[in-house]
């Protein structure tokens, strides 16, 4: 009796573990990528990426000519591993995350000399490294990434419609180390 009851409750933990594990699979598949991506290839800029994040470097566009210091400064962070797997294969890889900060300045003298400091956010650049294709009737989707611009106050919703017109072209000088600026990060060098 004893032992009838033990191999019960022995099938019964074996069936009660293949029942979880499919479950535990699942979720995991869907939680995996803490994907910025929704189902449809919308894209949000990802939440608290300025502590969870590795910062990769800064930009500094100069201000006309006549005028001191910088009209904008750029700021580019990386989402976690980006940075390890970058070194470690000479690419991004599947699913990394770029941001793209995009601050207006304030410049004046400081006792270091003349000085730009961030002041407006106007809003962010963002992309996700795409190697399977995932989204071939996006526009925001391409080239082997997912790309977007979002206005500074609205995190959920990009207000680029196509990464042919609204960011490749300008991103073209960059073709050939996958269509980012790799130079302005120090990180990525070994
Ligand atoms: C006016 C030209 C221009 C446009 C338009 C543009 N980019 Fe860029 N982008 C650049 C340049 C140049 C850099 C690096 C230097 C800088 O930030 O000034 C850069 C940097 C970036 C970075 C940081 C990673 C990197 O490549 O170094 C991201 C992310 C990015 N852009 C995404 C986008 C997305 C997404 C769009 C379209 C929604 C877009 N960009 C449109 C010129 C542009």
């Amino acid at each position: 009796m004893i032992r009838k009851v033990s191999v019960a409750m022995a099938s019964l933990a074996l069936s009660i573990a293949t029942l979880v594990a499919p479950v535990n699979a699942k979720e995991k598949v869907a939680a995996a990528p803490a994907s910025i991506a929704d189902a449809s290839g919308a894209l949000h800029v990802p939440e608290g990426y300025r502590t969870s994040y590795d910062y990769l470097g800064s930009w500094s566009v100069a201000a006309p000519k006549g005028k001191d210091g910088a009209a904008q400064i750029h700021s580019v962070y990386a989402s976690p591993k980006a940075v390890d797997g970058y070194k470690k294969n000479g690419k991004f890889s599947d699913g990394d995350v770029l941001v793209k900060e995009v601050y207006e300045t304030g410049t004046a003298p400081m006792t270091t000399g003349i000085v730009s400091h961030s002041e407006k956010l106007m809003g962010w650049f963002v992309m996700i490294k795409d190697e399977k294709n995932s989204h071939p009737g996006n526009k925001l989707w391409g080239d082997g990434w997912g790309w977007s611009w979002f206005d500074a106050g609205d995190t959920k919703k990009t207000t680029s419609t196509d990464y042919h017109t609204d960011c490749q072209g300008c991103h073209v000088p960059a073709k050939d180390t996958d269509w980012i600026y790799v130079q302005g990060y120090p990180v990525l060098r070994k």
